[in-house]
């Protein structure tokens, strides 16, 4: 059985929706900080089979504890923690409490119980401004928020936990910009208030919660002088997860680092027009100043994960713009 903590979230469910459907039994395991339980009714509908979903906190002890000691655990994959960069700027003590205190809590609970394989979230937000693109995963670290020095944090306490126990096996997954849904339309990206990120508020556009899109500068050193990011469907994201499970649950005892990103570069006006395209709606739009803290350009080299992991992004950027269009169209509201 796979623990997902933070399993009711965006990722969580597109992950849990590849592993159901590969043959896993999964327990989610979810405080619903930032999800809500309709999305796990959704999955089921999906995976056309009831799924067990534990409501509690990775940073209780007790707790963690009352999961592996109910369910059969295998292995983790640690999604819980809180991920908005302007949040964690002003909240640090909330943000290092959750991320760094829960997986913590995480590891000691799974030490307890012999659990000995991790998979755990991390973001290309570690690389901070890339000195090039592609960025490969031997890119200096050097996190420009609170909440990628969190990341790094975690990638660290993984890392010295293995030299100290090196008969774990951990993969450190870096995340590039996921975005879209699941074809089927039932689960998607559902964010609270206004949202942070390019994809959800272009389709929140799009159905008319909000009147049109600021685009953060159009004088960047890019073809279109908007800036350019490595887009992956979150369906590729998860299947991503699936190769990093099976991996760890081989035994290879080593801590992998891998990029998961498409390894192509889509400025902000391409996945506009992307979308108006896979929509058919007019998306406004108006250039204002940069967003303080972005970087010009960032994609990812995705060589490693295809080597180590067999894994590849498949999916287009007007795949990810008709499935977010699908989910947003039939969800105006999110899972409401
Ligand atoms: P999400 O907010 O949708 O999912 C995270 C889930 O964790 C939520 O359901 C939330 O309720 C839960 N959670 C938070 N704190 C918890 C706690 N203390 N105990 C139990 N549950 C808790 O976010 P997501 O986009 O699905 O991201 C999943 C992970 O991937 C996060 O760790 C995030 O930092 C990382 N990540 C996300 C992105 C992205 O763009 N979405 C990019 C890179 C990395
Ligand atoms: C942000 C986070 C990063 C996180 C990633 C994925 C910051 C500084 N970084 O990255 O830590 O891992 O999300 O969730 O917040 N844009 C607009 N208008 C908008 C929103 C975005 O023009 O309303 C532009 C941005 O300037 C950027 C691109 O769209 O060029 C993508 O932005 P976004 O989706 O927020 O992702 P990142 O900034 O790459």
């Amino acid at each position: 059985m796979i623990l997902l903590t933070g399993g009711a979230g965006y990722i969580g469910l597109h992950t849990a929706a590849v592993l159901l459907e590969a043959g896993h039994e999964v327990v989610l395991f979810d405080n619903f900080s930032n999800s809500k339980p309709p999305g796990v009714e959704r999955l089921q509908a999906i995976a056309g089979r009831p799924v067990v979903c534990v409501q509690g906190d990775v940073r209780s002890a007790q707790d963690m504890d009352a999961v592996f000691g109910r369910y059969p655990v295998d292995a983790v994959i640690h999604f819980a923690g809180l991920k908005a960069v302007a949040e964690s700027e002003q909240q640090p003590l909330r943000y290092y409490d959750n991320n760094i205190g829960g997986t913590l809590v995480l590891l000691q609970a799974m030490t307890r119980a012999g659990v000995k394989r991790i998979v755990f979230s991390s973001s290309a937000t570690v690389y901070g401004e890339p000195d090039s693109s592609p960025v490969a995963e031997t890119a200096a670290l050097r996190p420009a928020n609170v909440y990628g020095r969190s990341k790094r944090m975690a990638e660290d306490i993984l890392r010295d936990l293995h030299v100290a126990a090196p008969d774990w096996s951990i993969a450190l997954l870096r995340y590039f910009n996921p975005v879209g849904a699941h074809p089927g339309g039932l689960i998607g990206e559902d964010p609270n208030g206004i949202p942070n990120n390019l994809m959800p508020f272009v389709t929140q556009v799009a159905v008319g919660r909000r009147p049109e899109l600021q685009v953060f500068g159009g004088d960047y050193a890019t073809a279109d002088g908007t800036g350019v990011r490595d887009y992956i469907h979150v369906m590729d994201l998860a299947e991503g997860h699936q190769a990093a499970l099976e991996w760890a649950l081989g035994d290879p005892r080593e801590v992998l680092t891998a990029n998961l990103g498409s390894g192509r570069g889509h400025s902000v006006l391409d996945l506009v027009r992307a979308f108006e395209q896979a929509s058919g709606r007019t998306i406004p739009c108006r250039i204002v100043a940069r967003r303080p803290g972005d970087v010009a350009a960032c994609w990812c080299d995705p060589a490693l994960a295809r080597q180590r992991l067999g894994w590849t992004a498949r999916r287009t950027l007007q795949d990810m713009c008709r499935d977010a269009w699908n989910w947003q169209r039939n969800n105006p509201d999110g899972f409401g």
